[in-house]
């Protein structure tokens, strides 16, 4: 297992000419960077397209959201088997930006289990909109979680992947993002309720990503203190040279997961 680093475009660009540059620009400049595993995710109009590109060892696509539903009269929703035929193997659930549209914690956990049954990794997203002194952040990021392990399976748990986005930390320049010993304590929470719930063989699978106003300038900084298994990258990912410096920036720190062990079930 390796660190991650998933981009998540949201609704950029507007061509699918640019698309397909900063997807191929990307590529090609993530080409010599080792241990670490890049996802992109493109609205999804823009998938056939980039499905054509030569597939890239280090690099798949996903996408944004996915409907819980196999198939019928779901408007506007995207079915697995849809995407699954355009090569995207990952999908983006409960981003704060979604759960703003009205999809509560129930919804996304049966996303979650969709998304796992359907042969696709789930990346899980939670976050508090504020902070107290009393800790309401903990409880609920708890709740939000806690939602999605009632529905899984033990067996199913190591596939999943939680980003931690704390909403005010979202969409700011880098030095409005979360200050590293906060994250860690999140983090490390997060693991806590992991392990607790599960044991630590299964939990130790378990990637425990951050994503709020990442940039090139604090990635070190978020993943070397902050103690997580990688990031999730918004505007940052739709510059190229930009991303891929973060990549490189995530594949230069040791971390829970680069070191090989976990990959070899030790
Ligand atoms: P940002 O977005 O990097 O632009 O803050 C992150 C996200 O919302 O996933």
């Amino acid at each position: 297992m390796f660190p991650l680093v998933v981009a998540n475009w949201k609704m950029n660009p507007l061509s699918v000419r640019e698309a397909k540059k900063v997807y191929t620009d990307i590529k090609a400049g993530i080409r010599t960077i080792k241990g670490v595993e890049v996802v992109v995710c493109p609205p999804v109009i823009f998938l056939p397209e980039l499905a054509k590109e030569k597939r890239s060892v280090r690099m798949t696509l996903g996408v944004q959201d996915l409907s819980s539903e196999e198939q019928g009269a779901y408007t506007g929703q995207i079915a697995s088997a849809m995407v699954l035929e355009y090569k995207a193997t990952w999908a983006i659930l409960g981003h704060s930006e979604r759960r703003a549209l009205g999809e509560t914690n129930e919804v996304v956990a049966q996303k979650v289990l969709h998304t796992i049954q359907k042969g696709l990794s789930p990346l899980l997203c939670v976050g508090e909109s504020e902070r107290n002194d009393e800790g309401a952040h903990y409880t609920f990021v708890r709740a939000q979680l806690e939602a999605v392990f009632a529905v899984l399976k033990r067996k199913d748990i190591e596939k999943l992947t939680v980003a931690y986005e704390p909403v005010w930390a979202i969409g700011k320049h880098a030095e409005d993002a979360m200050q590293s010993p906060q994250l860690f304590e999140m983090a490390l929470y997060i693991r806590k309720l992991l392990i607790e719930r599960y044991g630590r063989k299964i939990a130790d699978h378990v990637r425990v990503l951050y994503g709020g106003s990442v940039k090139s300038d604090n990635v070190t900084d978020i993943v070397r203190e902050g103690g997580v298994d990688g990031v999730l990258v918004g505007s940052a990912s739709l510059n190229a040279q930009e991303f891929c410096t973060v990549v490189a920036k995530v594949a230069g720190v040791q971390t829970r997961v680069s070191n090989g062990a976990l990959r070899m079930g030790v």
